[in-house]
């Protein structure tokens, strides 16, 4: 079992977006991640094999030093991992009517996720979300904007993800506006919690099986 990847590792070449906008992402991270750019020493810290990632095999995540409200980002089989250290306010919001009667597929209906994140907050825990960072419009990197706020980056703003492309929406469980280009929640990859502060990316909980390629959009 290997440790935590490095953004810089990942493949791709400049005519896939999805590479393009995660540079630009790692590129803008003081501003753009917000508190997750706090954690990305301690992933430069934990480099996996390079045999490791090319095989794309699970790779574990310590979690122990992300904060409340933080996320870090980190590269399983070549795509961005958001994972987010949810506040108890920010899983309040989740289950705030407003905000569900505004999302396209509130309760994950749409095959975007294994069956054990089918729930509102879209994760085996609550305060972990785990998702795959890539915009179902056209591929893009959405932007981390956690905080509640009047104004920025929406008028109304109740914490959550902004696609830099064309302007999609989406909660803090990955779950995407109406009425906006994206059609479909951010992916879940299979993970589950391998130790309190540990998330394994790349393999399901005991019993249970889930293939990211199952999923309608990536
Ligand atoms: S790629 Fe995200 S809105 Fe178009």
């Amino acid at each position: 079992m290997s440790t935590t990847t490095h953004p810089a590792e990942t493949h791709g070449g400049p005519a896939d977006p999805t590479r393009r906008d995660f540079l630009t992402l790692l590129a803008l991270s003081g501003a753009a991640v917000g508190a997750g750019a706090i954690a990305w020493p301690f992933i430069d810290s934990m480099e996996p094999a390079a045999d490791t990632l090319a095989a794309g095999e699970p790779i574990d995540v310590d979690v122990s030093k992300l904060a409340p409200g933080q996320q870090i980002v980190v590269v399983w089989r070549g795509k961005p991992i958001f994972i987010v250290h949810r506040t108890p306010e920010g899983l309040q919001t989740l289950q705030d009517a407003k905000l569900v009667h505004n999302l396209s597929d509130p309760t994950s209906k749409v095959l975007q996720q294994p069956s054990y994140a089918e729930n509102w907050h879209r994760s085996v825990d609550p305060t972990f979300a785990v998702m795959v960072g890539i915009c179902t419009h056209l591929g893009c990197v959405p932007t981390f904007y956690p905080n509640v706020s009047a104004t920025d980056p929406a008028p109304n703003w109740p914490g959550g993800y902004l696609c830099p492309c064309h302007g999609s929406k989406y909660d803090l469980a990955g779950r995407v506006y109406s009425g906006v280009p994206a059609p479909y929640n951010l992916p879940v990859p299979p993970y589950h919690l391998a130790g309190e502060k540990t998330v394994r990316i790349g393999e399901n909980p005991p019993g249970q099986t889930f293939d990211l390629n199952s999923v309608v959009q990536i």
